[in-house]
C-alpha cells in the first residue's frame, strides 16, 4: 500500500493535483537544491542516450538537472516540463545558452497528452528527479507518459520512496499540527503494478536511502522551501516562523532521512 503520513489526507481524497501545485519559491529552490541536482546526476548516468533524441524532463524546476541532461546529449532535444511558471521562469534563465534545443512547456503532467507536446511527441525517453510524489494519482501519472513515449522509449526517473522522511514527519508531528501535506510515497511493488498496468516492460525499481546533512542556519529555509512547503502554503509569517523553528527544534540533528525511489523501464 502507498504510504500517507497519518494526520494527511489520503491520495483518493485529494484533488489529483497536488494543492499549491503552482506556488514554489523557485530562486529559493535553485539556491537550496544541491542534494536533488547531486542526486540528479546519477539518476542521469542512467539513462541511456542517442543522438539526436528528443527527452522529456518532467518536472525539470529550475533547470539544474536538465542542464546536465543536455549537456550529456550532445545534440539532441529536451522538453522542460513544469506546472509551476516560477520554476519555468528560473528554467528558461538557466537554459538559454541551449537556444531552440529546449522547449518549455507549462503543464501539470496529470492533464499530460501527446496533444500537450505538439510535434516534440513521441519522445524517446521520459527522464524525471524529485517529482513524481508531488503527483497524487500515480495510474494516471504513468498512464500518460507511456502515451507520449515512443514504443521502446526509456522511462528512467527518481522520487521520494514509501518511508521517505519518516523522522521529520514526526517531527512535524511532535509540533502537533495536522495541517495537509501533499505527497504520494509510493513503494517498489506499487509501482511495478503501476508501470506494468501502462505498458512498460523491462521494469527495475528499488529503493536506497539518501539521509541528507542540511546547514542548520538554512534549515527553516530549506523546510519552508522543500520538504514542508504545502503544509505552510495558508500559514501567516508569524505562525511559519513559529511552526518551521519547532519542527527543526523537534527534528534535533539536522539531517533528513530521505529514501528514493528508482524507475527505470521501457515502454513495451
Ligand atoms: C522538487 S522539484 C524537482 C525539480 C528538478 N527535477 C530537480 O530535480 O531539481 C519538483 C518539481 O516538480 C514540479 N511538479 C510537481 N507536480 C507537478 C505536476 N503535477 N505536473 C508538473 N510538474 C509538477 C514542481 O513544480 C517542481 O518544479
Amino acid at each position: 500500500m502507498d504510504r500517507v503520513p497519518a494526520g494527511e489526507p489520503t491520495p483518493v481524497a485529494q484533488p489529483a493535483s497536488a494543492p499549491g501545485i503552482r506556488h514554489w519559491d523557485a530562486p529559493s529552490y535553485d539556491r537550496l537544491s544541491d542534494p536533488m541536482t547531486r542526486w540528479g546526476a546519477e539518476v542521469l548516468s542512467r539513462l541511456p542516450l542517442s543522438p539526436g533524441d528528443t527527452v522529456l524532463d518532467a518536472g525539470c524546476g529550475t533547470g539544474r538537472v536538465t542542464e546536465m541532461l543536455l549537456e550529456k546529449m550532445a545534440g539532441g532535444t529536451v522538453v522542460a516540463l513544469d506546472a509551476a511558471a516560477s520554476m519555468l521562469t528560473e528554467a528558461r534563465r538557466r537554459l538559454a545558452r541551449f537556444g531552440g534545443r529546449v522547449t518549455y512547456v507549462d503543464a501539470d503532467l496529470l492533464d499530460l497528452a501527446p496533444a500537450t507536446l505538439g510535434s516534440s511527441a513521441p519522445v524517446d525517453a521520459v527522464f524525471s528527479t524529485a517529482t513524481f510524489h508531488w503527483v497524487l494519482d500515480h495510474d494516471r501519472l504513468f498512464h500518460n507518459l507511456a502515451r507520449v513515449l515512443r514504443p521502446g522509449g526509456h522511462l528512467v526517473a527518481q522520487c521520494g520512496a514509501e518511508g521517505n522522511i519518516a523522522r521529520l514527519i514526526e517531527a512535524v508531528r511532535a509540533t502537533g499540527v495536522e495541517r495537509a501535506g501533499a505527497w504520494l510515497y509510493a513503494s517498489p511493488d506499487d509501482t511495478r503494478r503501476r508501470l506494468e498496468a501502462s505498458g512498460f516492460t523491462d521494469i527495475d525499481v528499488w529503493t536506497h536511502p539518501e539521509p541528507t546533512p542540511i546547514d542548520p542556519a538554512e534549515l527553516e529555509t530549506y523546510l519552508e522551501t522543500v520538504c514542508l512547503r504545502t503544509h505552510v502554503l495558508a500559514m501567516d509569517p508569524d505562525e511559519r516562523r513559529a511552526f518551521l523553528t519547532a519542527v527543526a527544534d523537534s527534528l534535533g540533528e539536522p539531517v533528513i532521512d530521505y529514501l528514493r525511489l528508482n524507475i527505470v523501464a521501457r515502454r513495451g
